[in-house]
């Protein structure tokens, strides 16, 4: 028996393995479903499926819901939900001794050759693989909730993974329409939760020293900085806000960032500040409403797809969205506007007490 390069097993089938589903179904693999908990199991297809409708409003999948879904199987063993397949996607507790006796099954049960990630969050794979015979083919795919919406997945082997399989990764999770990055060398966070601590903790420590409102260091970042970069890094965004490009700029604005480096004042977690905080947010966001603005900031997150996936398409008929763009032309975004405030008119009477949070 062989892997199937169209199969894929997904292990924990609670928010991050219901997205994946998502993303290797709708890419058109097979899809193999495993749970600890049968209500787990149960809700799982039918979940994907509820997500798929949403995806299908915003014109973000080519084939109907169902004819996605169909491809996504639940099993009650391990055993039979890794059978075959070319990846096994982990996404069950985030606790290192429930890892490691997942990964040692894992390795005893699936071919040499089937891909062993991770969706950690902060677990090196070091922690839970070493000792493990197929320990080579072991790394951490960690994606960003929900993986099916935004498609950044950070690859990050321990020392002893094959540079092979973390090729064999990356071209399978673009395959899967997803954007791989790698991580050279295990670092706590990886690169997306290091980049946000940094700004989260400029943020928490401006807001503690009364530099603004919380409601302002969200407009900031809202109707700001997020912006650009909803389509730029920060790399290319220096690049291009001086004549002469990164030298230029650092020659212009090296002093100040320097100075504001010797004034930042770390943010150490205090409970009165978040505290504080929390009541601030309480606020605008009554606590019983996060579920449905959480709702609301997925569809949102829809429309922006949506958008930047016709910009792409128009602009030279492929899905690429990066750098290099041309700017969308008036008609794109007439109809993405368009489609987005239909959608908006639809969410708003559920997001309406949620509202206030964006005024
Ligand atoms: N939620 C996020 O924002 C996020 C983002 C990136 C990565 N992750 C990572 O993804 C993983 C899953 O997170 P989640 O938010 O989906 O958690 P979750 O609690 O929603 O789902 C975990 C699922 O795993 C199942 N499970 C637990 N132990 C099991 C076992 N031994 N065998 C089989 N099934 C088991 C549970 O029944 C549950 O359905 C974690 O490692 C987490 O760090 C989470």
């Amino acid at each position: 028996m062989t892997t199937s390069a169209r199969r894929i097993a997904i292990i924990g089938t609670g928010r991050i393995g219901r997205a994946w589903a998502i993303v290797f179904a709708r890419a058109g693999f097979q899809v193999n479903l495993y749970d600890a908990e049968p209500a787990m199991r149960e809700g799982a297809v039918p979940a994907i499926r509820d997500s798929l409708a949403d995806l299908a409003s915003f014109g973000l999948i080519d084939e109907t819901p169902d004819t996605i879904a169909a491809r996504v199987t639940c099993y009650p063993q391990l055993a039979d939900a890794v059978r075959d397949v070319v990846l096994v996607q982990e996404n069950i507790a985030e606790r290192v001794d429930v890892k490691r006796a997942m990964f040692a099954e894992l390795d005893h049960l699936t071919h040499a050759d089937t891909l062993l990630a991770s969706s950690t969050s902060g677990l090196p794979a070091s922690t839970f693989t070493q000792g493990l015979a197929g320990r080579a083919r072991c790394f951490v795919a960690h994606p960003v909730n929900p993986p099916s919406l935004v498609p950044l997945v950070e690859l990050c082997g321990a020392p002893w993974t094959a540079p092979d399989v973390l090729a064999r990764a990356r071209a399978l999770y673009e395959e899967a329409g997803q954007k791989p990055v790698t991580v050279e060398g295990e670092i706590s966070g990886f690169l997306l939760n290091r980049l946000q601590g940094a700004l989260l903790d400029e943020a928490l420590s401006l807001y503690e020293q009364g530099y603004a409102s919380a409601a302002d260091l969200d407009t900031v970042m809202r109707d700001g900085l997020g912006l650009r970069w909803a389509f730029m890094g920060p790399f290319e965004t220096i690049d291009l806000n001086a004549p002469g490009g990164v030298a230029d700029y650092a020659q212009r604005y090296a002093g100040t960032y320097r100075t504001i480096a010797s004034e930042r004042m770390p943010f150490d977690w205090s409970p009165d500040t978040l505290a504080k905080l929390e009541a601030d947010r309480a606020a605008l966001l009554p606590r019983t409403d996060i579920e449905t603005r959480s709702r609301w900031r997925d569809r949102r997150l829809m429309a922006l797809l949506a958008h930047r996936r016709r910009d792409a398409r128009d602009a030279d008929g492929s899905d690429r969205t990066e750098a290099a763009e041309a700017p969308a032309d008036a008609n794109t975004t007439k109809t993405a506007d368009t489609a987005e405030a239909a959608q908006t008119t639809k969410t708003a009477k559920t997001a309406k007490s949620a509202k206030a949070a964006d005024n």
